[in-house]
């Protein structure tokens, strides 16, 4: 089974192609085209900046993901079995963009839609065949460490607990079998993404903060003897629910550099706290909701979980602590957002035979999952 993905629920447009067999999935070309560079200079994504992006880049990345494939496409009707579609959440002109492209595509070529929700997406990032990882590239050892464990791959089990953190969701969700979520804690205000992209901003280090924030972290760690001189709170760690709350620790970050008047020689040390109470609490909820569920599996995924500190530290954790449990996680390229991710979810419900008519297709920017 090939399923072409297609996703534009915020500031990417990409489209992808997945084939299916049995129950392993590889994915045969994926294009994204990234419009943070636009955005970089308001700080955020605008939205109808956004819309207008995706409708003039939209068909061009599809057909480069049909062409990538190579294999018999004619313009006319692709070989293909199925196109997944984001439906939601996200932005609606941004989401809409996307929908209609795919309506269009299923009517013309006679071939059925997948509505796929976005989160759905990011958590079946984690189902894509590993072909190499970007992080075994390095021989470091914590990589290797990295490394043993993601090759436990191929025994993933349900159930299974997914910690989905992106731009705009921090969420703890249940996966009980392929399609069956319960959401057990999200955050209450901004996301793990958010707060990080909040942090960055107003510590004048760019856009977006994730990456930004991981690199001045990074140097923070390399220098010798340092005596740490920041201390930033760990929100909700210890809270009976698998709640998050992120906001609180960027007006914390405010406070301090209010009255730090060299805070700007300390932009490193800044981000390191910052970067590790985040992941403080992220590991400590995730463990804490693992053995609440007595869970075989642990997945992360959504643009956060391409922090590498975040990848290594879970790691280590469920390595020493749950060696029974599996911990998955996606490939640097497929944690942030992309259309193979949506094409693989296409692919699961694909096989459970759930489609939906070009007709009843609906963008939902409110989508629960
Ligand atoms: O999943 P994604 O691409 O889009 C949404 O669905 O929101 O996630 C984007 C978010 C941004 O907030 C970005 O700052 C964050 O993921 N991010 C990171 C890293 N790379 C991207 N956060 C922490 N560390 C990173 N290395
Ligand atoms: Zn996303």
């Amino acid at each position: 089974m090939k399923i072409l993905g297609i996703e534009s629920s915020c500031d990417e447009s990409a489209a992808a192609l997945a084939e299916m067999n049995g129950q392993k999935v590889r994915i045969l070309s994926n294009v994204v085209s990234s419009q943070v560079e636009i955005h970089k200079k308001y700080g955020g994504v605008v939205p109808e900046v956004a819309a207008r992006e995706h409708v003039v880049n939209i068909l061009p990345v599809i057909n480069e993901a049909l062409g990538i494939a190579d294999f018999q496409h004619n313009h006319l009707r692709p070989s293909i079995d199925a196109i997944a579609i984001t439906v939601g959440p996200g932005l609606i002109t941004s989401l809409m963009a996307g929908v209609e492209t795919a309506k269009v595509l299923s009517y013309a070529w006679k071939v059925p839609l997948v509505a796929i929700n976005h989160i759905e997406g990011h958590v079946y990032a984690n189902f894509i065949e590993v072909e190499q990882d970007d992080d075994c590239k390095t021989k470091s050892n914590d990589n290797n460490e990295l490394y043993r464990i993601i090759q436990k791959r191929e025994d993933l089990r349900f159930p299974a607990i997914v910690l989905t953190v992106s731009g705009g969701h921090t969420m703890l969700v249940l996966m009980e079998g392929h399609g069956k979520y319960q959401t057990i804690g999200e955050t209450r205000d901004d996301a793990a993404g958010e707060a990080f992209d909040k942090a960055a901003k107003l510590l004048g280090v760019g856009y977006p903060g994730g990456p930004v924030i991981a690199s001045e972290a990074e140097k923070y760690s390399s220098i010798d003897g340092k005596m740490p001189s920041i201390i930033l709170p760990r929100p909700m760690l210890d809270s009976k629910d698998f709640d998050f709350s992120f906001s609180g620790l960027k007006t914390a970050i405010r406070y301090q550099i209010e009255k730090d008047q060299e805070y700007r020689l300390r932009i490193p040390e800044y981000c390191h706290e910052f970067q590790q109470s985040v992941i403080d609490v992220l590991i400590a909820k995730t463990i804490k909701a693992a053995i609440r569920y007595n869970v075989k599996t642990i997945m992360l995924s959504g643009g956060v979980s391409a922090n590498k500190e975040l990848r290594r530290q879970m790691a280590s954790k469920v390595e020493l602590k749950f060696p029974d449990i599996i911990f998955r996680v996606p490939e640097l390229r497929y944690t942030t957002d992309n259309a193979a991710m949506i094409a693989v979810a296409g692919c699961y419900k694909a096989l459970r035979g759930e489609f939906t008519e070009w007709r009843d297709l609906r963008v939902n920017c409110n989508l629960k999952l």
